[in-house]
């Protein structure tokens, strides 16, 4: 059914004006400042309300086997969640074993989302790299699935050798494709935490010192030097701190082509939560960890002034019971990872554009075009321009509510947000011009998200 949305204040990373836009199959075909609805159209009402293109989370774990145990959401909780959120696009990491085969590995994490709601893509994760890998590797940017994604961090599960960074890189550098890093010295974590564990540092209050800042910016550093080496264009996942920047901003002025990815937990949370009495803070761990709260306002200043490209969430959900819990008296044995894809937007909106951290072009930039353009969905995502996908958020910036276990779609038993307060929430999320979610509920269908193929665009 064409869909005809009245009103609304248009908003993208470059535009803000009023008009109505119609949306006809599954685009947008015309945008004006006062459209006639066609037969059969549905007709939103738009006025006093905003319209953002469809956001996107371009890191995102749905199925995760790690540490142990598996990440809690399917597809069903997870683009349900996503929908709700205003996210419209997800993008997953693809984290093969050292010990599978990439392409037997692609197939099954596709094989687990044939129920999203939302439309979907992955990073191919790479964990060994040999020949066959290689070959593989060539035939995923083929299937269009043209980002990879390596570990510098986890020794022993996904982490690789500094062998296997350097040809992975000059592969994805003679490919096109951009190279997506979880940046973290991997010797020195392991060495800190039988540390802190031998010394009886055992809480979740630990985790953070077992993976300091430095240790973060030295992965950091080692990822820019083999990026300066093999001219690949990387891109630093769930960047949380200011030495961090500091060593893309320098290495960025030596030419090398290097975004930077910051994560909602890293802009509203902080170190202290990871903190809380009576293994409460396990919630809050993940890696990197949360940090002290000096680093917000690096982090807020390094997405006004663009040095970070984008917000994504590192959605990795594992119940406090049963999951955290494995870590009760270890906190190296505590799944790492923090529940967010539901909250993302609302959380960026009430943080950052109520609160003048950011302006609404800049939000829009970094949780959704800046993901588009860099991961080769622009412009049939990430933007609201005739011929675009009709991905879109209307948004309500006079909703006042709560964030809480009791109403999240995410399946997972805990909040890291309980009862944190929210300014603004979707009104009605489309996909590709199907109504998806109406006011905090999943209206849509399941099964309606594709699988996005994209071109290596990255020379
Ligand atoms: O703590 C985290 N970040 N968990 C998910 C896995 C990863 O490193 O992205
Ligand atoms: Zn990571
Ligand atoms: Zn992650």
């Amino acid at each position: 059914m064409a869909l005809l949305i009245k009103g609304g204040r248009i908003i993208t990373a470059s535009d803000d004006y009023v008009g109505d836009i119609l949306c006809e199959g599954e685009c947008i075909t015309q945008i004006a400042p006062q459209l006639e609805p066609v037969d059969g159209a549905e007709v939103i009402d738009a006025a006093g309300k905003y319209v953002f293109p469809g956001f996107i989370d371009p890191h995102v774990h749905i199925y995760l086997p790690f540490m142990g145990t598996y990440s809690k959401d399917t597809y069903d909780s997870g683009s349900r969640a996503a929908l709700v959120g205003g996210t419209t696009t997800l993008i997953e990491m693809c984290c093969p074993s050292r010990q599978e085969e990439p392409l037997e590995a692609l197939e099954l994490w596709k094989s687990k989302a044939t129920d999203s709601a939302c439309d979907y893509t992955y990073h191919m994760g790479v964990s060994r790299f040999d020949e066959s890998a290689s070959s593989q590797l060539r035939e995923i940017v083929n299937q269009g699935i043209a980002s990879f994604k390596i570990f510098l961090a986890y020794k022993g599960a996904f982490g690789v050798t500094d062998q296997e960074l350097f040809d992975t890189l000059s592969l994805a550098k003679e490919l096109g494709v951009i190279v997506t890093a979880h940046c973290e010295n991997e010797t020195l974590v392991a060495a800190l935490q039988q540390q802190l564990v031998a010394e009886g540092r055992t809480g979740p209050e630990w985790h953070e010192r077992s993976r300091p800042t430095r240790v973060e910016a030295e992965g950091v550093h080692h990822l820019m030097t083999f990026a300066e080496m093999t001219g690949a264009h990387v891109y630093c996942v769930h960047t949380s701190c200011r030495e961090s920047l500091e060593a893309v901003e320098a290495a960025r002025m030596r030419g090398t082509r290097a975004w930077v990815e910051t994560v909602i937990p890293y802009l509203t949370l902080d170190r202290t939560y990871s903190e809380l009495p009576d293994f409460e803070g396990a919630k809050y761990v993940m890696s990197p960890p949360l940090r002290d709260p000096i680093h917000k306002p690096y982090l807020w200043a390094g997405l006004r002034s663009r040095l970070i490209s984008t917000v994504a969430t590192d959605h990795a959900p594992f119940d406090f019971s049963g999951q955290k819990e494995m870590g009760r008296d270890n906190f190296t044995l505590i799944p790492n990872g923090i529940p967010s894809v539901e909250d993302r937007v609302n959380l960026l909106y009430t943080h950052g554009v109520c609160q003048g951290r950011i302006d609404l072009q800049t939000f829009v930039d970094a949780a959704s075009t800046q993901a588009a353009r860099l991961f080769g969905l622009y412009p049939r995502k990430g933007t609201i321009q005739v011929g675009s996908d009709a991905d879109l958020v209307i948004y309500d910036p006079d909703y006042r509510g709560k964030i809480s276990v009791e109403t999240q779609n995410m399946d997972v038993d805990y909040s890291a947000y309980e009862g944190w307060e929210i300014e603004g929430r979707p009104s009605v999320v489309t996909v590709r011009g199907q109504v998806q979610a109406r006011e905090g509920e999943f209206v849509g269908t399941l099964g309606q998200g594709k699988l996005l193929t994209r071109e290596p665009t990255h020379f």
